[in-house]
């Protein structure tokens, strides 16, 4: 099928009440990792990368190498920046040709953040759906932490998405970046939001989050989470381990191997859970 706009991963999920996995990846083994995942399910999904994820690789070997992968997968998949902190940012992953962008300006005062918000959007062609940020979360996106970590506040929502025209918001209703075990949605703030927002919201901060929280997003008119944490912590694990096991362990290919298996059981688990009636 190869890569599809965000536009119709949020329709195909909004109209059959599925929420999309929104996955990270860094290279190709959590490339394959996630396809296989995706594969295997047939729930619509996007792939996505933060520039932080993108020092060693830039956009284009991750476009080149999430495009070639899907191009056999006959499920809409879509590629999307993930914490675009800049213009920039927004400019190089519309170069790659990713399908789907965040313009992540919650750091700024909220006009500031409309703003730019309004300024990403512009940049993008009619195809490319956009995400926009009110409120900051917490936690850590690799070593990125918030400047400022504020929960959204929902007498601001139908503005911000009214002025800047987001197709998707992310929000923060105590939701963290990275590897939080006691982190919890705070369901009547998400319930809030959700009342005041024209648009479905994102939740970033899958990981840690718990099961049956997860398993009720769609009610919640949450169409994407976001995970990345996990998948990261497979691959290493995988290496980790086949040292462990065997210091003089020399076979690249066949770990690797591993890592892929590892990431695709925790991708597959993760769109199940995010799809328990599907
Ligand atoms: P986790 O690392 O907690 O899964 O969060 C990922 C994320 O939200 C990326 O934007």
């Amino acid at each position: 099928m190869g890569l599809v706009s965000g536009y119709e991963v949020i329709a195909e999920c909004t109209s059959k009440g599925m929420v999309a996995g929104s996955f990270n990846t860094t290279n190709l083994e959590t490339t394959m990792g996630i396809a296989q995942a995706i594969e295997n399910t047939g729930v619509p999904t996007f792939i996505q990368v933060a520039p932080t994820n993108a020092v060693l690789s830039g956009f284009e070997y991750i476009y080149d190498m999430v495009a070639r992968r899907v191009a056999s997968i006959d499920v809409p998949v879509a590629l999307h920046l993930d914490h675009g902190r800049s213009l920039d940012d927004v400019r190089a992953a519309l170069g790659a040709g990713f399908t789907s962008i965040m313009m992540d300006a919650s750091a700024y005062p909220f006009e500031e953040n409309i703003d730019l918000s309004i300024q990403a959007a512009q940049l993008c062609p009619a195809e490319v759906s956009v995400e926009a940020e009110l409120g900051g979360i917490g936690g850590k996106e690799d070593d990125h932490g918030p400047e400022r970590e504020t929960a959204t506040d929902p007498s601001q929502v139908a503005d911000f998405v009214d002025k800047t025209g987001c197709d998707m918001l992310a929000v923060s209703v105590g939701n963290v970046h990275g590897f939080h075990p006691d982190a919890r949605i705070d369901t009547d703030l998400l319930r809030a939001v959700q009342e005041a927002s024209s648009v479905p919201l994102v939740i970033h901060g899958g990981s840690g989050l718990p099961h049956e929280q997860l398993g009720a997003l769609a009610e919640y008119n949450v169409v994407k989470v976001n995970v990345a944490t996990d998948l990261r912590m497979a691959m290493i694990r995988t290496f980790g381990e086949a040292y462990t096991a065997n210091p003089n362990e020399y076979s690249l290919i066949r770990v690797s191997q591993s890592a892929v298996t590892a990431i695709t059981e925790v991708v597959e688990e993760r769109i199940r859970i995010f799809n328990p009636k599907f």
